[in-house]
């Protein structure tokens, strides 16, 4: 079968399975402010511009602009150990559905850097395989797919060998990266990291500033 059709019938599954996941997912009501409030722990890494992983040495995903949705899926999976990073799992396994919801309600309040799209070519492999759900520009089709536009390489080249090497075990994207190479990896990588609008850092030192003020 020719790869764009097994994609589009991936793609097809894929939808059908989160729309049964959705309502787990959705709350009535979010609270940004109890957001900030809990982000405080997580800046000390995900507020740093070019903060690094250390053994193995990557860069902390910048988390800023990203969809809602897929950042507490993201920590879902942390907590659940579908994604094995131990720090993120201690952190995760701390809060409750809401907590999770609640921060990512504060960090989608920050807008992608804006930008003219596409940057460069795309590598073959993303048409083929990619696009579908990431969007030709990397900005996620749906909240539940994450935004790589602008993301650091080296963490997306990281996520991607996790998914093929089995330190991610999400089922969709195993089957996406399954047939990938290293070097297909560095290229997609490199790709959707040049592309706009962009995920940034979120704003350590404003968040800061602002949680000090009187009132607050
Ligand atoms: C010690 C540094 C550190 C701290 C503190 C930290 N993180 Fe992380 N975080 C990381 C690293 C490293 C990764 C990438 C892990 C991997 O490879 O899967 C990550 C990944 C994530 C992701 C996945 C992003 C994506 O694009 O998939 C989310 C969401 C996240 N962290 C949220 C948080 C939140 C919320 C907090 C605070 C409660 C927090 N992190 C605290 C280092 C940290
Ligand atoms: C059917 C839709 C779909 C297709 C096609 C797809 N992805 Fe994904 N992608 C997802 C979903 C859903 C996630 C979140 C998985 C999770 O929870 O870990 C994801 C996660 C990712 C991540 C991790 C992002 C982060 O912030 O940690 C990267 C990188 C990625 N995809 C790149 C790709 C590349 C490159 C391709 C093509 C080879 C591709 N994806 C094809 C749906 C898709």
């Amino acid at each position: 079968m020719p790869s764009r059709v097994l994609a589009t019938a991936f793609v097809a599954a894929a939808s059908a399975a989160i729309a049964l996941a959705l309502p787990a997912v959705l709350r009535a009501e979010v609270d940004p402010e109890h957001g900030r409030q809990l982000a405080y722990t997580c800046y000390g890494c995900h507020g740093i511009p070019n903060y690094k992983n250390v053994y193995p040495t990557y860069s902390v995903p910048k988390l800023a602009g990203q969809h809602a949705e897929y950042l507490t899926l993201a920590l879902q999976g942390y907590r659940s150990g579908e994604r094995s990073h131990a720090t993120m799992h201690s952190h995760a396994a701390s809060m409750s559905e809401q907590d999770m919801q609640d921060i990512a309600a504060f960090l989608v309040g920050q807008p992608l850097k804006p930008g003219a799209l596409p940057m460069g070519n795309a590598p073959a492999k993303a048409a083929e395989l990619c696009v579908a759900c990431h969007g030709p520009d990397g900005v996620g089709i749906t909240p539940q797919y994450p935004t790589l536009a602008g993301q650091h390489a080296d963490y997306l080249e990281r996520a991607l060998r996790d998914y093929r090497d089995g330190g991610r075990k999400n089922p969709i994207m195993a089957a996406f990266v399954a047939g990938l190479t290293d070097a297909d990896i560095r290229e997609l990588a490199a790709y959707y990291a040049e592309q706009r609008p962009a995920l940034t850092t979120a704003k350590h030192a404003m968040w800061f500033v602002e949680a000090e003020k009187p009132g607050k």
